[in-house]
């Protein structure tokens, strides 16, 4: 059998240290994936033997089950840790529970944390790949891989386009993961919000800012808009819900301004009526559940050419 050409690195921390040729291997890898979604049984022996922990310390709908039907699809085996009920509300560090896990089989770990640094630091401690499901403010870069692999099935080659992303940069993996991953592939990125939640020195990562939506939505190929973390409220970040919408939310109104084939974008989870209203969500220019759909893809393609070269554990003994 032809040896399966795979990843630089044994892990998949971020996008910003990704050499374009991973990217792209990536992108390519999911097309052939969401071909073996689309069968009538949608599982092949790939990962057969494979054991893959889902290590989620913050709460998750599409990243964890997207990994986890991955993970199935390809065969591999899954185990799911509920971290409010693990030994971690006991003290054990991050590094001890993932060596545990480790020395039981597990080839790959698929990590969110609320720290910024910490699949890496798991990474640093461990023979098994390390896929980071979202750290801290930091990168969520299986979110913008598949963002990215979204905007080049609809509109093919992104060198050149124009991508707006609105809303709360400041504390956005998925703002910084897509900024990483568009700037390589050359495309042109305007961040959009209110000032207290645009980072200062963000024009560092090769990005215009602006504050006027209207203005900057006019000649945008693509728009994604950023959940407002309701949680951050009170803060002194933003006024109100109602003042953000009138703002910066995305409406019917204000896309009638946009280009005919504009395409509306999401990570999900939305706040209908905050970020984006409910005509946007549902309306044509969306391709929301196209992203959850293709997530799905874009995490077989990261498991498969992390794992697919590597031994289990017990082959090694
Ligand atoms: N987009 C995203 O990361 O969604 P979840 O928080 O549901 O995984």
């Amino acid at each position: 059998m032809n040896k399966v050409k795979g990843l630089s690195s044994k892990d998949l921390l971020g996008l910003r240290e990704m050499p374009v040729e991973d990217l792209n291997l990536i992108l390519d890898t999911a097309a052939g994936m969401k071909e073996i979604i689309s069968r009538p049984i949608p599982k092949v022996p790939a990962l057969l033997g494979k054991s893959i922990c889902l290590l989620f310390y913050e709460n998750s709908t599409r990243t964890r089950t997207s990994f986890e039907t991955a993970a199935k699809m390809l065969s591999a085996n899954t185990t799911n840790i509920t971290v409010a009920a693990s030994s971690a509300q006991k003290g054990e560090t991050l590094i001890d529970t993932v060596k545990n896990l480790e020395i039981m089989g597990h080839q790959a770990f698929v990590i969110r944390h609320n720290m910024s640094g910490a699949p890496h630091l798991a990474a640093k401690n461990l023979a098994a790949s390390v896929v980071n499901a979202g750290d801290g403010f930091d990168e969520h870069p299986s979110q913008g891989l598949l963002d990215i692999f979204t905007m080049k099935e609809k509109k093919g080659n992104l060198k050149g386009r124009k991508i707006v992303i609105v809303g709360d940069i400041a504390h956005s993996r998925v703002a910084r993961s897509n900024i990483w991953g568009l700037t390589k592939l050359g495309a042109r990125i305007s961040v959009v919000g209110p000032a207290t939640l645009i980072p200062k020195e963000i024009e560092k990562m090769g990005v215009k800012v602006a504050y006027d939506i209207e203005e900057e939505i006019k000649d945008a190929d693509f728009i994604n808009v950023l959940r407002i973390q309701k949680e951050r409220m009170g803060k002194g970040l933003i006024p109100s819900l109602e003042e953000y919408h009138l703002l910066f939310g995305l409406n019917s109104r204000r896309l009638t301004k946009c280009k005919k084939d504009v395409v509306v974008m999401h990570p999900g989870p939305m706040n209908r009526g905050v970020e984006i209203s409910s005509d946007v969500a549902d309306g044509p220019y969306n391709v929301i559940l196209d992203q959850v759909q293709n997530g799905v893809a874009i995490r077989m393609a990261i498991l498969f050419l992390l794992l697919s070269g590597k031994s289990s554990a017990r082959e090694n003994e």
